[in-house]
């Protein structure tokens, strides 16, 4: 009976998951001096870049960077954790500088996980950490650029509604509106939270936990077809800066990524799409899941070059 309570609970699952996700992926060795976590009162993050020794010099950096990546991770809203992708972020820092010349820092987000906090917490969490990097710290909307796989990329696109929308709203205005980033790359994006049909894909994702994930993430579940729960549903014509969105030919968001994109199309915005043939969820920023080293190494490499191509070149309006 007890034990039967136990694995009932929400507590049981959601801790084990997130204790191996992060036995799996927490950072190791010298990945260590590579961060800086920054806690603010209403959100949190770590920069990730070689030799940081404190945080003051990692904001003093950032000012001098020809790029900066703010990161937002995946895990249904549930798991997951900042530096969960350091071999991914090593990669771009370090082919951002030797291939092309351009220095970069991350900005990853360490946004409240549910159930323990619920949405839109962590939409918000989100716009504010971005405010800092272009208030607090005064770095140029020109340099960042947006990335987020999953969850994480739901989180962004999200976000990238919110700041059109306080761009347009007269009262909000009066906020120091925050510009558009350099551009924003959405990773196997979760963009609509409506249940999926059960396809004949193979994934890692299964309806079952998206659904799970879903009922800790959203208490109202009359909001779901809003678009800062699902950005699928949100108006994205007039807004907008450079995206570039991969997803898998085998995962089970494929269907809604898809017609994601052909909706953003038809409102007059072009993005940048690789799709993995043979691939499934996120494999393109973890390694683990893609079908090759190879395939990871050219499919990474393709994000790369798009944010090289991207950053200092778009002026918002
Ligand atoms: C995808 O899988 C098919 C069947 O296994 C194979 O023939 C094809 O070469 C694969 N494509 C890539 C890009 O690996």
């Amino acid at each position: 009976m007890r034990r039967f309570a136990l694995a009932s609970s929400w507590i049981f699952p959601v801790a084990l998951n997130r204790l191996v996700l992060y036995a799996g992926t927490s950072p190791i060795g010298k990945e260590n001096k590579w961060l800086q976590r920054v806690k603010k009162s209403t959100w949190e993050g770590v920069w990730i870049g070689p030799d940081l020794t404190c945080l003051k010099e990692a904001e003093e950096i950032a000012l001098n960077q020809d790029v900066i990546l703010f990161y937002i991770h995946g895990g249904g809203f549930s798991m997951g954790h900042a530096t969960m992708y350091m071999q991914s972020f090593r990669l771009i820092i370090e082919t951002l500088y030797k291939v092309y010349g351009k220095k970069a820092n991350i900005l990853s987000l360490e946004y409240s996980l549910s159930p323990e906090q619920v949405w839109p917490k962590a939409c918000y969490e989100a716009v504010d950490g971005y405010r800092y990097l272009i208030h607090e710290l005064g770095i140029e909307s020109s340099k960042v650029v947006f990335i987020g796989d999953s969850a994480g990329g739901n989180l962004i696109a999200s976000a990238l509604l919110i700041l059109k929308d306080q761009r347009s709203n007269e009262q909000l205005k009066e906020l120091a509106p925050l510009p558009l980033p350099a551009g924003a790359a959405l990773i196997s994006p979760w963009v609509d939270l409506t249940p999926v049909q059960t396809t004949h894909q193979s994934d890692t994702l299964s309806s079952n936990l998206l659904f799970q994930c879903l009922n800790q993430y959203l208490a109202d579940q009359s909001m779901i077809h809003h678009p800062y729960v699902s950005p699928f549903y949100g108006d994205f014509s007039s807004l907008m800066c450079p995206l570039f969105i991969s997803y898998g030919e085998h995962e089970l968001l494929r269907t809604s990524i898809e017609l994601f994109i052909s909706n953003l199309k038809e409102s007059g915005n072009d993005p940048t799409v690789l799709k993995g043939e043979n691939e499934s969820h996120i494999w393109l920023i973890f390694s683990v899941m893609a079908t090759s080293r190879q395939v990871f190494d050219k499919d990474i490499n393709a994000l790369i070059k798009w944010i090289s191509g991207n950053v200092i070149n778009f002026e918002p309006k």
